[in-house]
């Protein structure tokens, strides 16, 4: 098989490191890649979002599968591009993807199908004033969402009324958001714990992945400002068996059957970003694409042949008997420049990845990296994912490997969160 994968961060390398260990793929390509992906695919130089040119790639290089790491390319209809053309690809239609790519979608159909879910209503900007009249019926802190895609910042967490209409202003009045800000979402604000589940699906079978943690935050204790992920651990052990079974019944089931009645059945890989609040799982967000810094940790734990995997949810017919999970823990550090989300540098060179070796179950998933002669640079905010697998490891254990080999990582401003995986063992310890 010839393989192009679509994306340039730790996600991709992930997904490009694992392909690439199927006896079946000859060769692999990735759009645009980085400095870490170089190593094992051939990297060109095209956008996620330039559809024209990634087909036309496609066609040159004969490229029997596809596979889409981000969202954007999805929310614009890149895989009905490709198989409208008779190409094989991996990921969810454009309409399904307005999981994602729309608030105001994915929530109406949350209540059309019953799915668990935060109380909400959503507003056209034209109703702000609507808007802000249903924000006193609900008991602060409240949550304000843009409807469209906004890099991960559309969503605000106003502690009461005041900063809510703030929110509202600022997304509808001062467009902070651009369009995504057209359509609002004001709904509850949900407490409890935050896992992410990330499902195979071909429209009709289905796998769960396993369950993993991000984290969010840029300070140590969930405190700073919001980024991309800081860091992942899997499989996360606030998601017990019992708790599993309840989401696969009332929000997997729901939903896959859900987009399939509504003439757009879900192909892809779903993630599904849940709250554990004390009365049960809620649905905070759907993804149409896996997570990151999620799949930096979930992936490696797929016993399986991931190309095949792909393939047969392309081709829908997906056999989930095929798709074991390893009984392994693996956790992801991620080493982010100085700054960061705010402004940062780059440029700075990366010293030590020549330390770090796969032997000892620790693989560097890139995400901010390029090549500047015989060195490698940062090239964004987030810079590495330091990933230790565990076979035979306890999560404890597999978190200290990870900070053993991002000690042994430097670049000038490095910062990292010390604290990755440590939710987790209050749990293991009081068992
Ligand atoms: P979303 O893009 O909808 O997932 O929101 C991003 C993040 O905002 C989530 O991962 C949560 O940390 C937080 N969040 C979103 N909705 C809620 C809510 N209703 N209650 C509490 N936190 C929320
Ligand atoms: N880790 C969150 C996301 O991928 O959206």
């Amino acid at each position: 098989m010839n393989i192009l994968v679509i994306g340039s961060g730790g996600r991709e390398h992930a997904l490009v490191w694992k392909l690439c260990q199927s006896p079946q793929v000859k060769s692999i390509f990735c759009a645009p890649g980085n400095a870490g992906i170089e190593h094992l695919a051939k990297c060109v130089p095209l956008k996620p979002t330039d559809i024209k040119g990634l087909l036309k790639f496609a066609k040159e290089e004969k490229i029997d599968l596809t596979v889409v790491g981000s969202e954007q390319p999805l929310v614009e209809g890149l895989v009905d591009a490709f198989e409208e053309r008779g190409f094989k690809i991996f990921g969810p239609s454009k309409a399904a993807a307005q999981l994602e790519g729309s608030k105001v979608f994915s929530k109406k159909f949350m209540l059309r199908h019953y799915i668990p879910t935060a109380k909400y209503r959503s507003f056209a900007a034209a109703e702000i004033n609507e808007a802000k009249k249903y924000i006193n019926t609900i008991e602060p802190p409240l949550v304000v969402k843009a409807d469209g895609l906004a890099a991960g910042k559309g969503v605000l967490i106003c502690k009461n009324r005041q900063e809510a209409v703030v929110a509202l202003n600022d997304i509808v009045i001062n467009k902070a958001f651009g369009s995504a800000g057209n359509q609002i979402v004001v709904e509850e604000f949900l407490t409890g714990e935050e896992a992410s589940l990330l499902v195979l699906t071909d429209g009709e079978r289905f796998v769960t992945l396993a369950s993993a943690q991000d984290h969010k935050c840029i300070l140590d204790g969930d405190l700073g400002k919001n980024t991309g992920g800081m860091g992942a651990y899997a499989p996360a052990p606030i998601v017990t068996n019992e708790l599993l079974q309840r989401v696969i019944h009332e929000v997997i089931h729901p939903t896959l059957d859900g987009m399939k009645q509504e003439g757009i059945p879900y192909r892809g890989c779903l993630y599904i970003g849940l709250m554990m609040t004390p009365d049960g799982p809620r649905v905070l967000e759907y993804n149409c694409r896996f997570g990151d810094p999620e799949t930096q940790v979930v992936v490696p734990l797929i016993d399986g042949d991931l190309a095949e995997i792909f393939l047969a949810i392309a081709e829908r017919r997906l056999d989930s008997s095929k798709v074991k999970l390893h009984s392994a823990t693996a956790v992801c550090v991620v080493m982010a420049s100085h700054g960061y989300p705010d402004e940062y540098q780059i440029g700075k060179q990366i010293f030590g990845l020549e330390n770090i070796k796969a032997e000892d179950g620790v693989m560097v998933f890139h995400a901010g990296t390029k090549t500047e002669g015989s060195a490698i640079v940062t090239s964004g905010g987030r810079v590495l994912g330091v990933t230790a697998i565990g076979f035979n490891n306890e999560l404890e254990q597999t978190i200290h490997n990870a900070y053993r080999a991002v000690e042994k990582i430097t670049f000038d401003g490095a910062y990292y969160r010390s604290d990755i995986g440590k939710k987790a063992l209050k749990y293991l310890h009081t068992k």
